[in-house]
């Protein structure tokens, strides 16, 4: 779609139509008319463009768009035009991690957390690069077609940070925002560990069907967050792995200090927990030869098996099978066409190094595909 000869233009692009509106901003469907390209256009609204905010703007905005992950949106550009600034992005395709929370999409266990590991893949990335988010909630967490999981807004809410530190009952957006904030983002000292908390406690949410912390205004919930340790997730669901249980638990503390040092961290226990749910569901299956559905509710068209399998790593360590995004570029990911896995798990533990099952289609290469790698490197070769 092309926009007409009178369309409404914001710096240089052509508003095509609107996508949404959130607390901080209004989202368009615009084309770059130079890269005659669609982009999605997020105009800063609410906040009064003083010469400090737009210094920090511009100054968050080049932080960010030097983040280049596979889980992250892509920066293209940003600007002001009649006084109002505005951040270009890759227009992206897909559903909010809020509304699949909210439809209770049929996910299996292993889906969820493998939307989770994505979340703490490119989080842990824009960590080591000295970006915090400060702002992770369903609502900023795109889940596309493919599988592959986005995160948006980064460092708009350092831009808004003041305004929204001054009323926090200014919007709909701080109650949206303040149900996964930190304890002591509230009161006003985030860092990268804040963000881990936010990741537990959307992980929470996808993983139980209800948020951490709840309440019908933010002085409930603020409360909450102060003083109230959630019920563990094996006590809403008795099949949850006590691991895992265990991992949002310490990740949700309310020092900083008894967390995970960092996502990393976090991610490959959580890892540990997914390859062994896997490798369960498929000793399962095999053993009782079950057909394995793949969720309906997200999936594109069922791909051919790829091969072979990812190899060993030097040294001997066997590399854990790959995950999506990164697996759509491997060419080692094993490809059944296999399903959820269930939520359960059988009495084995040993680990799986083959069990990677697409939840979704992967996108087809668009370059040569690098080697498979451990979660652990997959940032650094992934920087630009
Ligand atoms: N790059 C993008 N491509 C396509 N859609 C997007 C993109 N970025 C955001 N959206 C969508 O635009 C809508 C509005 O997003 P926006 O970030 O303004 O709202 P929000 O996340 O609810 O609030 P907040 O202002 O607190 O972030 C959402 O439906 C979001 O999924
Ligand atoms: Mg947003």
């Amino acid at each position: 779609m092309s926009p007409g000869p009178t369309a409404e233009k914001i710096g240089k692009y052509e508003v095509i139509d609107l996508i949404g509106r959130g607390g901080m901003g209004t989202i368009f469907r615009a084309r770059d008319p130079v890269l005659q390209r669609p982009v999605a256009l997020k105009v800063i609204s609410n906040l009064e463009v003083t010469p400090e905010l737009r210094a920090r703007f511009f100054r968050e905005a080049q932080a960010c768009a030097r983040i280049t992950h596979p889980n992250i949106v892509i920066i293209h550009d940003m600007g002001e035009d009649s006084g109002r600034l505005f951040i270009v992005m890759e227009l992206l395709e897909g559903e909010e991690l809020r509304r699949v929370i909210a439809r209770q999409a049929q996910l299996s266990l292993s889906d969820k957390l493998d939307i989770v590991l994505q979340i703490c893949d490119g989080l842990h990335f824009a960590h080591q690069k000295g970006v915090v988010h400060r702002d992770i909630k369903p609502a900023n967490i795109l889940l596309l077609r493919t599988g592959q999981v986005k995160i948006l807004d980064f460092g708009i809410a350092q831009i808004a940070g003041a305004a929204t530190q001054r009323d926090l009952t200014r919007t709909g957006m701080f109650m949206g925002t303040l149900r996964y904030m930190a304890p002591e983002q509230v009161r006003g000292q985030a860092d990268r560990r804040s963000d881990l908390f936010s990741v537990a406690a959307v992980s929470y949410e996808l993983l139980s069907g209800r948020p951490p912390f709840s309440g019908d205004d933010p002085l409930q919930i603020l409360e909450q967050l102060r003083t109230t340790t959630p019920p563990r997730l094996t006590e809403l669901d008795s099949s949850m792995p006590t691991e895992l249980a265990d991992v949002i638990a310490q990740a949700l503390q309310k020092e900083p200090g008894d967390r995970f040092a960092d996502l990393g961290q976090m991610g490959r226990r959580l890892d540990l927990i997914r390859r062994e749910l896997v490798g369960d569901a498929d000793r399962e299956a095999v053993a009782g030869d079950k057909p394995r559905n793949r969720p309906s509710s997200l999936l594109g068209p069922t791909r051919p098996p790829r091969s072979p399998t990812c190899q060993p790593a030097a040294g001997g360590r066997t590399m854990p099978e790959c995950r999506r995004p990164t697996e759509s570029r491997c060419p080692a990911s094993p490809g059944s066409q296999s399903a959820p896995a269930p939520h359960s798990r059988g009495s084995s533990r040993s680990r799986s190094t083959s069990g990677f099952r697409p939840l979704l289609e992967a996108p087809p290469p668009t370059r040569p595909l690098p080697p498979c790698r451990t979660p652990a490197r997959r940032g650094q070769r992934q920087a630009r």
